[in-house]
């Protein structure tokens, strides 16, 4: 590639082989790793046709029946593993999310809205920000700051356009509440869609702990599928006053659940002492956060959570473990949980191998972005 210094951040640029051969094209960045985005493997123009072409694509991948019913959050856009690197979006019913990986994205950002606005006439579309690697404890607070209206009309009182604007979407049926202008971080984890399916079969009258529960996905899931007792755990009361909505949502909040916004390694060590036992234990952690009580760092402290967890199983009790963070390799989280068992005394086997939904598709070129662990553990 000639002249690169001339270049400017989005400009389309080809790769041109030694021998003359046009390998591709794609966008110039200057403000990361990545030199050329490449968008496809040919000289043509990366434009909005092409955009079409892709998004299009991308959807028949996920609307040809691989989606489950009743589901009204998924992703559209995952990045390169969609032949699109760079960009996400996220479908939350009549909303769009767009994440740009790179400033040098925006030169598409564009196209990139056309072609959704005409695909999916959705009602808005919403920048989401990717968070800073360490980001804050209170995730619902996400980059807020980087956030927007992009296109099209939420419909709420301006003031609520950054936060507390709501839309409810479905999965399998159940409803969540999520904000799209939070960003990043809307309020509900569909990469986790497929694990959260796998045990729905089997948690009638368990007692359920979900640690590090967010919105409370799991906890919902758990009391619509007849667990005796969920108690759920977060740290951030903003993020469990919306697990308990998400419960009023199904109708699911006039059973005896528990809702503790403390630290999750604190509510452990508290049950253990006073002889509670849980036939489900669900320790879905961040990779980073900043608590009261320090910081929880996912490589450091992932086998103390794993062990403290192990104290309160059942007899017959499993433990479900996830990790998403992309710089713990499966081989590390394996010896992290490993540690953790041998730690509190209890030998584990695994039951099953939890991995990310049909609309999270990984590019075998890609291997890096496979980045869910999630292990369902059993004594
Ligand atoms: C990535 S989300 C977990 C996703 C969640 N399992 C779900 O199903 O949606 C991380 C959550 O952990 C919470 N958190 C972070 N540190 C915590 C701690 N030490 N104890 C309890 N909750 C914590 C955050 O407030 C946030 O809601």
């Amino acid at each position: 590639m000639a002249g690169a210094d001339a270049r400017r951040s989005g400009e389309v640029v080809q790769i041109i082989a030694g021998d003359g051969a046009v390998l591709g094209a794609g966008l110039w960045g200057d403000a990361g790793k990545i030199a050329v985005r490449i968008w496809r493997r040919d000289g043509g123009p990366v434009d909005e046709t092409l955009v079409v072409s892709l998004l299009t694509a991308a959807r028949e991948r996920r609307l040809g029946g691989a989606l489950p019913p009743e589901t009204s959050a998924w992703r559209w856009v995952h990045g390169e593993n969609d032949d699109m690197p760079g960009l996400r979006v996220d479908v939350w019913g009549e909303h769009l999310t767009v994440s740009l990986a790179d400033p040098s994205l925006d030169a598409l950002l564009p196209s990139v809205l056309s072609a959704l606005q005409a695909l999916a006439r959705p009602q808005a579309i919403w920048r989401a920000q990717r968070p800073p690697a360490d980001g804050a404890v209170d995730e619902l607070e996400g980059a807020r700051d980087a956030c927007g209206l992009l296109a099209g009309d939420a419909g709420g009182e301006p003031g609520q356009l950054q936060g507390e604007f709501e839309v409810e979407v479905r999965e399998r049926g159940l409803r969540f509440g999520v904000r799209p202008g939070l960003g990043h971080d809307v309020g509900l984890f569909c990469d986790m869609r497929d694990v959260r399916a796998w045990l729905q079969p089997q948690l009638a009258g368990r007692r359920v702990l979900n640690l590090f529960a967010h919105t409370g996905a799991f906890s919902v899931l758990a009391a619509a599928s007849g667990a005796a007792r969920v108690v759920t755990v977060d740290l951030s009361q903003r993020a469990l006053d919306r697990a308990q909505a998400n419960m009023a949502r199904n109708q699911l909040d006039s059973a005896p659940h528990a809702w503790l916004a403390e630290d999750s390694l604190v509510v452990l060590d508290r049950l253990r002492r006073q002889g509670q036992r849980f036939d489900l234990v669900i320790a879905d952690p961040p990779s980073f956060s900043h608590g009261p009580r320090g910081d929880w760092s996912v490589e450091r402290d992932l086998h103390r959570l794993v062990a403290a967890c192990c104290r309160v199983l059942s007899p017959a009790g499993w433990l479900l473990v996830a990790s998403n963070h992309g710089g713990l390799s499966p081989k590390d989280f394996a010896g992290l949980v490993l540690k953790g068992s041998l730690k509190a005394g209890v030998p584990l086997r695994l039951l099953h191998e939890g991995s990310t939904p049909v609309d999270f598709p990984a590019a075998l070129s890609f291997p890096e972005s496979r980045y869910l662990k999630c292990w369902v553990l059993g004594r």
